[in-house]
């Protein structure tokens, strides 16, 4: 039961910031489940390491370099899409925008630059996805949001926590609408998962370490593998009944309400 539950055999999925990170073992994870597999980012020579390992398991991949935050790029990955597969079941949206500073000094062309990949991009990528789901009768969008989203995290990310709110009311907006027609729309709220990013900033801090684990009650930090299961389950019809939701991916920060778990003091240092 449980492998019939789970198959994606032939169904085509697209996640972008799939070069690495969480991007990469969400569709990795897809593709062990049997989907062909778009592989979007900016980088593009890793993207392309990506759909070799993917076409190492049996499935068809597509490499394509875009900037989620260009609309005309976003359109072209949809058509290339249309081109190589005709179809779409499963869109990702994982890659975005990162800016820390005080919301006393940040340049409101840096809210736009996050805004524009964190709301305007994800956005273009459902509606060119739902477009195209909605005639098919079927598919499921994961956007990715973050704490973020749904609390304060202080310490300069005014700019991305404005962005991801929008997320977060974007993805119950399209579940309202969409669901009904067979699409299905969620979001992931992920925290301290590490990537390249957070480790030069522990290794220029250690006491960012402890700080960060002193909010994550299940005593460590996430992996990008972790992501796996969460996206796979959505997906997949297990989740034929889950629509608009936000899951936390957390290890429990949000739960014990911890916030990003580092103050401001971090950040002025
Ligand atoms: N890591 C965390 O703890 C955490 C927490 C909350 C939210 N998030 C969000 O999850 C997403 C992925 O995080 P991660 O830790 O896997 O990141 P990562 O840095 O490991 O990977 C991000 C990938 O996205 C690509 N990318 C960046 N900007 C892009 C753009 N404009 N267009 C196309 N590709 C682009 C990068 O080249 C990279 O391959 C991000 O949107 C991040 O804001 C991460």
């Amino acid at each position: 039961m449980s492998s019939q539950l789970f198959d994606l055999s032939d169904q085509v999925a697209m996640v972008s910031g799939s070069a690495q990170g969480m991007g990469k073992h969400m569709l990795l994870a897809l593709a062990q489940q049997g989907a062909n597999a778009v592989v979007v980012d900016l980088n593009i020579e890793a993207a392309q390491n990506t759909a070799a390992e993917i076409e190492a398991l049996g499935r068809q991949a597509l490499a394509v370099q875009c900037d989620v935050s260009d609309v005309d790029q976003i359109r072209d990955l949809y058509r290339q899409i249309d081109d190589k597969f005709g179809r779409i079941d499963f869109v990702g949206n994982v890659a975005g925008h990162s800016i820390r500073q005080k919301p006393e000094d940040i340049p409101l062309e840096e809210v736009e630059a996050a805004w524009r990949s964190l709301v305007y991009g994800r956005f273009c990528s459902c509606q060119e996805a739902g477009r195209r789901m909605i005639q098919q009768g079927k598919g499921s969008i994961v956007n990715i949001g973050s704490l973020a989203s749904v609390t304060a995290l202080g310490r300069g990310h005014i700019a991305y926590s404005m962005a991801m709110g929008a997320v977060v009311a974007m993805t119950r907006e399209l579940s309202t609408e969409w669901s009904g027609r067979g699409v299905r729309v969620n979001c992931i709220l992920p925290a301290q998962t590490l990537n390249p990013n957070l480790k030069s900033r522990m290794a220029s801090d250690p006491r960012l370490k402890d700080r960060y684990l002193s909010g994550l009650p299940v005593g460590r930090f996430g992996d990008p593998t972790d992501i796996q299961g969460l996206s796979v389950f959505l997906a997949s019809d297990a989740a034929s009944f889950i629509t608009g939701a936000l899951i936390p991916m957390d290890g429990g920060n949000l739960a014990m309400n911890a916030g990003g778990s580092v103050g401001s003091e971090v950040f002025n240092e």
